[in-house]
């Protein structure tokens, strides 16, 4: 079956290049929405945290429980969910909010502690800006009778991916304006907050006291052709579970939209669309097998697909690597992205629920899981790696 080895190295070091690019004026929140980007949750939130990053964010509160049932007590934003969650949860146990509409205002319980969204232009959440005036009056108001505290104020940003994209001053601007309506009320706010991985990297007047990172955490560059030095975190690998070799004229996987035209060596895969594998890659990806590029043959079915190795040699239980950091013939995510016509993102939160996770590096692992010791800098006895397996159900 596949398997995702997650380098938690790379995210720590990630997070401690991309918090140092925000220091010493902004501190750092970890995006680990959505399984940590298809990482694992916990483990990469754990890492983070020892990393550099001292804020979490999540979109929903789901996501934020399973932080606390961990025992993680550092600070955590939720942002996206209707007006009927199970705010006072969240109020009890010390999980920020985010008020991107009038009726969420409405819906906070006493003694919650919020940053209000303001919609500076990506039209996506937040509160309108024709609604923004009377918000901040009323959440002012509320804050003077001790009914909540307001910590943070934000917004997010367009197209900071897009070097020169005119948005992103016109959103800063939008997002001064509104700081200022904000203070006019009475407002102040510990915690402005707009700047995304690409906002990080590229737009340091978007920093203001807290940066967001996603993306850029788990190793992928948020802008082509800008080299921050990350490292990419994921390498998504299988074994070899058939090979034959095949004569010329021979029909590959459903539809045979693949015909071999000599005689060649077909591995079977054993991940597919269910695993997280577009349907996309149908004879357009490809994977590396021994250190050598070889192209998806056919239809990507639901669990499998099949590669064509030419004249490789390739036995049963070989090692294949669908994608990973690129530093030899594997794929990386963004060319998987490319071929599917998708962005990496979608990529890495796709990787379904049932490709066990394995953790290799950093000592941040959690606790209670089978270790072994491989070779890495960041292990407990100097020079020793820890390895740590655990499988993340949260796909
Ligand atoms: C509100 C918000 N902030 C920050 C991020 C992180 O963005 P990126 O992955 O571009 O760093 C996201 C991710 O989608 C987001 O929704």
């Amino acid at each position: 079956m596949a398997e995702a080895i997650v380098d938690l190295d790379a995210v720590a070091r990630n997070t401690r290049l991309l918090s140092g690019l925000a220091a010493p004026r902004a501190a750092t929140m970890a995006v680990v929405k959505a399984n940590g980007f298809g990482h694992g949750l916990l483990p990469v939130a754990r890492t983070v945290l020892a990393s550099g990053a001292s804020w979490l964010g999540v979109t929903s509160l789901a996501e934020a429980r399973q932080l606390r049932d961990a025992g993680i007590d550092a600070p955590v934003l939720a942002w996206l969910y209707g007006t009927g969650d199970d705010f006072a949860w969240a109020a009890r146990h010390g999980v920020d909010l985010s008020v991107s509409t009038p009726a969420h205002l409405d819906a906070m319980p006493p003694g919650v502690t919020v940053h209000l969204k303001v919609d500076t232009g990506l039209t996506r959440n937040g509160v309108a800006w024709s609604d923004w005036p009377d918000l901040v009056r009323r959440a002012a108001e509320l804050e003077r009778q001790g009914t909540l505290r307001v910590r943070g104020v934000w917004s997010h940003l367009a197209s900071a991916d897009d070097p020169g994209n005119p948005s992103v001053p016109r959103q800063l601007e939008r997002f001064e304006e509104a700081l200022a309506v904000a203070a006019k009320a009475g407002l102040t706010p510990t915690l402005r907050h707009l700047a995304n991985s690409a906002g990080i990297v590229d737009v340091p007047a978007a920093h203001y006291d807290l940066v967001r990172a996603g993306l850029a955490l788990y190793g992928v560059e948020p802008i082509d052709g800008v080299v921050a030095g990350l490292r990419r975190a994921m390498t998504l690998r299988a074994s070899a579970v058939n090979v034959k070799r095949v004569p010329p004229g021979t029909g590959v996987s459903y539809l045979h939209q693949y015909v071999t035209d000599r005689d060649t060596t077909v591995v079977l895969v054993p991940a597919g669309y269910a695993d997280g594998v577009p349907r996309l890659l149908s004879n357009r990806g490809a994977v590396a097998i021994g250190g050598v590029r070889c192209p998806i043959a056919g239809r990507v079915a639901m669990d499998q697909f099949v590669v064509d190795a030419g004249d490789l040699d390739v036995a049963l239980g070989d090692e294949i690597v669908l994608f990973g950091p690129g530093d030899g013939a594997e794929p990386t995510v963004e060319e998987w992205a490319a071929w599917a016509q998708t962005n990496p993102h979608e990529i890495l939160t796709g990787i379904g629920a049932r490709v066990p996770r394995t953790y290799i590096g950093n000592d941040a692992a959690p606790s209670g899981v089978a270790r072994t010791y491989i070779g890495n800098d960041a292990a407990p006895s100097g020079g020793v790696a820890e390895q740590s397996r655990e499988e993340q159900p949260h796909g």
